[in-house]
């Protein structure tokens, strides 16, 4: 019956539906009370001494920090009928809520309306993410003219909980609802520094569109036009227009492509902006070169493995002098393995060889009680592929790693939540469902490539997907996962909220991660252990010593501008607490195709904003954790994630956090301590327009530094007249290096 009354929109894209200019915006002038009320749907509840709250953030950040389980939203609105006036269609209003978490029941005047209430219906499910519902105009709880009350009951999980965004508004619904410029193909890059690219028009309805699409490329650096075309477009529900272009003569830089179409019947526009990718990383050399940390950290006694990571010319082969007692290296692949039983620090001699000649360089194998002495190097199925991983999309990425990025250090491949059965053994022991047939098979494939293999838990009775997790388990799970052979365990708070007092002091925050370390302290095997709780109880200042390896210090992130650089910039206060063996997590990275699955979309985040993400997460001494689909990895993704003097920043053995040294409202200057008193910079451009720096040779910043090099373009800057200038595009970056 409820679904007669609402219905929930397929978002096209993802994202909530473009507001129009005469919409009511509902950005401010909201009410917030925690807990939950049947009273608190009803338009004359007086909520006059409810807290006002700021619906671009989430409630934990305005005085109700780690809080899950129910809020409540209520806001006073007048809905015009003028709305109605000018709409072109007329039937139905519109109401978009950003981004909601979890799940959300919306009254209009005390009446249900809408509500999205997860996989198997309840509102108390996890499933987070945009809202924008359709309301029949003739809906008798519209108050036209009048007051309405529009109240929204929310549930919340764990992490972050409640409505936040920017596109919070009432309008009509549009003929331009669920039209989607789709641009989510790849760019090609061919000669004379050409790109190709086709993007679709695309619709659900069965309106037959007839117009124009203007497309046109702008460079944001002088606001000059320089290509421009405008092409007849006809597009209905099923038959899809494809455009498809080639822009020649392209600068080193991002561009602004704009694509407009225009119906012609309506007179109504949909307008999507994205922005070109330039390639900065040069090619690798064909000669040999061994990248990756200097350092490698495993204890005594357990299994060890490790892949010489080289890029040049195959077939490459491989030596290492100085192995301690009990490790081998296969010549032809470069994979060591064994056990080592005697503690020490061993300085091994790598030797990688081509036709075109060798490379050597020394690796300390540390044999101790430390491992994951650098940020691990990885990826995580979460932002690709959500709840729908299952083995095939593992096994592709790992061999996809093997091929393409294994060679730069990158080595973890990593199960986040949907991996759990339904049901426990009947001993107790937890059992993976359906889509992961063979766990052990699927380690044993990953670790033949010389990779690592990591999986995922909560310590209470649910994960935030809402599978088993290991409460009361904890020795059990440590041991399944050590005999199927797993490197990483993922620990996520979750529902753990439910089997702890409610506001845990520092002792509850720390109990179940103490306790999970001491049962993955009693398996024989080397398992890095990430804690997630969000950053709880400012987890930077006991995460080291209560035995994680990382820990994250924030909310989730996503593919915006917005969450990356809030996350990013905002780690100053954690950034000491990095150290060889812990380090601060600030989530996954959101480069390349991403979309919490099934269905993936090219990252939000322009090319210049993926640079700034990458430059600062290697800053900070950040695990990087790959979220996308990596069957599907496009030159320029590729290009970022194999800079190998870029990696070197984030792999420095020192293992230090950057630190903000500045900030303006346009600027930021982040500095990292290297090993050999070198220094790498990040000059962060956080305003929209161009930015020239000048930055003098003798600033302070340069003491004692001869050289600087550009670590994207692996070029040393040259300084005229004692100066180094650069520009850096909006919310770009310049990341140097000092020598
Ligand atoms: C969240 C966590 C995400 C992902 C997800 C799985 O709490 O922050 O990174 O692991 O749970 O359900």
């Amino acid at each position: 019956m409820i679904k007669k009354i609402f219905t929930v929109l397929l978002l096209l894209g993802g994202s909530c539906l473009a507001a129009s200019a005469q919409d009511v915006q509902l950005n401010k002038g909201w009410k917030f009370a925690v807990g939950d009320s049947a009273q608190w749907s009803s338009p004359t509840f007086n909520d006059q001494n409810w807290q006002n709250i700021d619906v671009a953030h989430s409630w934990e950040p305005q005085g109700h920090p780690n809080y899950d389980g129910f809020g409540w939203y209520r806001i006073h609105v007048v809905i015009p009928s003028s709305l109605k006036e000018k709409a072109y269609l007329k039937d139905s209003l519109r109401l978009n809520l950003a981004s909601v978490d979890d799940n959300d029941e919306v009254y209009l005047n005390g009446k249900l309306i809408a509500k999205y209430g997860g996989r198997s219906g309840t509102i108390k499910d996890g499933n987070y993410g945009p809202r924008t519902y359709n309301i029949s105009a003739s809906d008798p709880a519209i108050l036209w003219d009048k007051e309405n009350v529009l109240a929204i009951r929310i549930y919340d999980t764990g992490g972050d909980g409640g409505i936040y965004g920017d596109n919070f508004s009432i309008g009509m619904a549009d003929v331009m609802d669920h039209v989607l410029v789709n641009t989510d193909g790849d760019f090609t890059f061919g000669e004379n520094n050409s790109l190709a690219k086709a993007v679709k028009l695309i619709t659900t309805n069965k309106y037959q569109y007839q117009g124009t699409l203007a497309f046109k490329v702008t460079d944001p650096e002088t606001g000059a036009v320089i290509y421009e075309k405008s092409n007849p477009a006809n597009f209905t529900a099923g038959k899809p227009f494809t455009y498809s272009f080639v822009i020649a003569r392209l600068a080193k830089k991002s561009y602004t492509i704009t694509y407009t179409f225009n119906d012609q019947k309506s007179g109504k526009e949909i307008v999507r902006t994205e922005t070109t990718p330039y390639v900065l990383t040069p090619y690798p050399s064909a000669k040999p070169k061994i990248n990756g940390a200097d350092v490698y950290g495993a204890r005594p006694g357990n299994p060890f493995l490790y892949l010489i990571p080289a890029t040049g010319k195959k077939p490459l082969t491989y030596k290492a002098d100085g192995l301690p007692e009990g490790l081998k290296l296969d010549a032809a692949t470069g994979i060591i393995t064994g056990v080592v039983n005697q503690k020490g620090d061993y300085p091994v001699t790598l030797t990688v060889t081509n036709k075109l000649g060798n490379k050597t360089k020394t690796l300390t194998i540390s044999i101790g009680d430390k491992i994951g002495l650098t940020p691990a190097l990885g990826w995580n199925s979460w932002n690709a592929w959500g709840l729908s991983v299952n083995d095939e999309k593992v096994k592709i990425s790992a061999k996809e790693m093997s091929d393409k990025l294994s060679a730069y250090g990158w080595n973890y491949i990593n199960i986040d939540d949907g991996w759990e059965a339904e049901n426990r053994a009947a001993d107790g022991a937890i059992v993976a469902n359906s889509k992961f047939p063979d766990m052990k098979g699927l380690t044993d494939y990953v670790h033949s490539l010389g990779l690592h293999t990591g999986i995922y838990s909560s310590p209470g009775p649910r994960t935030c997907g809402g599978f088993l997790g290991s409460w009361q388990h904890e020795d059990q799970d440590a041991k399944t996962y050590a005999d199927w052979g797993f490197d990483y365990l993922k620990y996520d708070w979750c529902s753990y909220s439910e089997v702890t007092p409610p506001h845990p002091d520092l002792p509850a925050l720390k109990k179940p991660y103490e306790l999970m370390r001491s049962s993955l302290n009693k398996v024989n095997r080397d398992i890095m252990f990430s804690f997630c709780q969000y950053g709880w109880g400012d987890v930077w200042k006991w995460g080291a010593e209560t035995g994680g390896n990382s820990w994250r210090t924030t909310g989730d992130i996503q593919d915006t501008w917005r969450s990356m650089s809030d996350i990013g910039f905002g780690q100053d206060p954690a950034s000491p607490y990095a150290g060889p063996g812990h380090f601060n997590d600030p989530d996954m990275l959101v480069v390349g195709k991403v979309g919490w699955g099934p269905s993936l979309h090219n990252s939000r985040l322009t090319y210049d904003e993926q640079y700034t993400h990458i430059s600062l997460w290697s800053l900070l001494s950040a695990p990087l954790l790959i979220g996308c689909d990596m069957g599907h990895l496009d030159r320029f993704t590729l290009s970022l994630l194999t800079n190998d003097e870029v990696l070197a920043i984030d792999q420095d053995a020192l293992s230090k956090g950057a630190r903000q040294v500045s900030k303006t409202d346009e600027q930021q200057i982040w500095v990292k301590e290297l090993t050999k008193g070198e220094k790498a910079i990040g000059f962060f451009n956080t305003s929209d327009k161009y930015q020239t720096v000048n930055l003098d040779a003798n600033d302070k910043l340069l003491n004692g530094f001869t050289k600087a090099r550009d670590a994207w373009e692996q070029k040393y800057l040259i300084a005229v007249n004692h100066k180094y200038t650069f520009k850096i595009p909006p919310h770009g970056v310049k990341l140097i290096r000092v020598m």
